[in-house]
């Protein structure tokens, strides 16, 4: 097999034969990149080896077999545990933990038997035994590789024939075919590639691992995301110890599956009951403090907003947001502005989501309306009481998916109140819940205050 490098524009797709400053093409800078290409006719396509069309109902399927590694968060998010065969990335800020959570994970595996390969490009053998001991990770079966060479990772590979193979992480990992740095789109892509041909061909799936990054010049995660089968993100705020473990793909199991941990320093630790968690801290009785119930994948999630609304210095005041969308709280203020009659263009409005959380869901609109409207009024919320619901430009409350699981949730927890939208009213039936539909912002927060 003969192979030519091409540098192919990432924007519009122009190939050259010479790395280019500017592409002549679609005259966009910088994004000639180097790519691998079989010279013509190199590529296998003998006809003795082609599939013929068959009927879909006709397609044997052998029964899919799992490996359950043992951490029941992980195995929930992965689908119900790991599918033979299949390339998972594991992404997320560096230091996050996901070197962590794939020692833990591999460790479990290993002693359920089976040979493991842990590939690191970023620690050493005895830096990763370390890092190890405290988390009690010391299966037998866990063998640890510190390389970065591809090739040679795929030998030893070959040489071990392990159940499951840890690539830690992608930017590392160089192919010697390609002449770009370790950590380059085409070097990124390639290998991934490469890893993807390993685990499809014999079956053994394969983690990866991949730093996202924010300023971009090194590949990140995302160019990955098309050709994996998984994706997981792990998200946390480096200030808390709580992390979150998200399925954005899975071709194997529902997507929006979340699993959460709490880093400690054996190592993470399963969180069973997030919601009592993240409300454990909460300040009863303050003005500005709101419940509301995420759905993420098939958990409810009660998380507290807070809402800090004070007089402005600025001639511009500020809207900062953590753990929600900054729009939408111009938005829903501005709904506050239009159809209350709050003034509050000369109040800088703070809105947290505690724990470190992220908030991406509609229904939680109702809740980030009343803490404003709760630290506006200086009125306390009661503290018992639920509140779900999206709002609207016009000022109505619409209806959201599932309220029930979120209510059960929240009754479980000792909320004995719920405010949800009208149009839910009919599908929630919760003992020990009063449970009060609204159609407008207006009537809602008559109700609340
Ligand atoms: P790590 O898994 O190395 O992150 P990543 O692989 O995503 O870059 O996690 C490193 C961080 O986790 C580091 O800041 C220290 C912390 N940590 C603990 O708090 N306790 C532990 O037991 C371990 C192993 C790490
Ligand atoms: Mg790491």
């Amino acid at each position: 097999m003969k192979e030519k490098t091409l540098y192919a524009c990432q924007k519009c797709g122009y190939q050259s034969a010479k790395w280019l400053g500017k592409c002549p093409d679609c005259s966009s800078w910088n994004t000639l990149v180097e790519e691998v290409r079989l010279a013509a006719g190199s590529r296998e396509t003998s006809n003795a080896t082609a599939q013929a069309p068959m009927p879909i109902d006709q397609v044997a399927v052998a029964a899919e077999t799992r490996l359950i590694c043992g951490i029941s968060e992980f195995d929930r998010v992965l689908g119900g545990g790991l599918v033979a065969g299949s390339l998972v990335l594991i992404g997320g800020d560096p230091g996050i933990g996901k070197s962590t959570l794939l020692l833990q994970a591999t460790d479990l595996l290993a002693k359920r038997g089976g040979k493991i390969l842990y590939v690191s490009g970023e620690e050493s053998a005895q830096q990763i035994k370390l890092r190890g001991e405290r988390m009690g990770v010391n299966a037998g079966n866990l063998f640890v590789l510190a390389e970065t060479a591809l090739e040679r990772i795929l030998t030893h590979v070959h040489r071990v024939q392990p159940k499951v193979v840890v690539v830690d992480s992608i930017q590392t990992v160089f192919t010697s075919s390609l002449e770009s740095a370790p950590g380059s789109v085409s070097q990124v892509r390639e290998s991934a590639g490469r890893l993807m041909m390993l685990a499809k061909g014999s079956g053994i799936p394969v983690f990866i691992v991949g730093h996202v990054t924010k300023d971009g010049s090194i590949a990140g995660p995302r160019v990955l995301e098309h050709m994996v089968d998984t994706v997981l993100y792990f998200e946390g705020d480096a200030g808390h110890p709580y992390r979150i473990l998200r399925a954005v793909k899975n071709r194997f199991g529902s997507t929006n599956e979340i699993g959460v941990f709490e880093m400690q320093d054996t190592g993470l630790c399963e969180v069973k009951n997030p919601s009592e968690l993240f409300l454990s801290e909460r300040p009863l009785g303050v003005a500005g403090s709101v419940v509301v119930a995420a759905l993420e994948g098939s958990r409810p999630l009660l998380v507290e907003i807070q809402a800090l609304v004070t007089a402005s210095s600025l001639g511009v005041p500020r809207r900062t947001t953590i753990g929600v969308d900054h729009n939408r709280l111009s938005l829903l203020v501005a709904v506050l502005e239009k159809k209350i009659g709050f003034s509050l263009a000369g109040q800088d409005i703070f809105l947290n989501v505690a724990g470190g959380v992220r908030l991406n869901e509609p229904a939680t609109d109702l809740g980030m309306v009343a803490a404003v409207a709760s630290s506006h009024l200086d009125k306390t919320v009661d503290s018992r009481c639920l509140l779900l619901g999206e709002v609207g430009l016009a000022g109505e409350v619409r209806g959201i998916a599932q309220p029930e699981v979120r209510v059960k949730e929240a009754a479980k927890l000792g909320f004995n109140r719920c405010i949800l939208p009208a149009g839910n009213l009919k599908q929630v039936k919760v003992k020990g819940m009063e449970i009060e539909g609204v159609r407008s912002v207006e009537e809602a927060l008559e109700r609340i205050f």
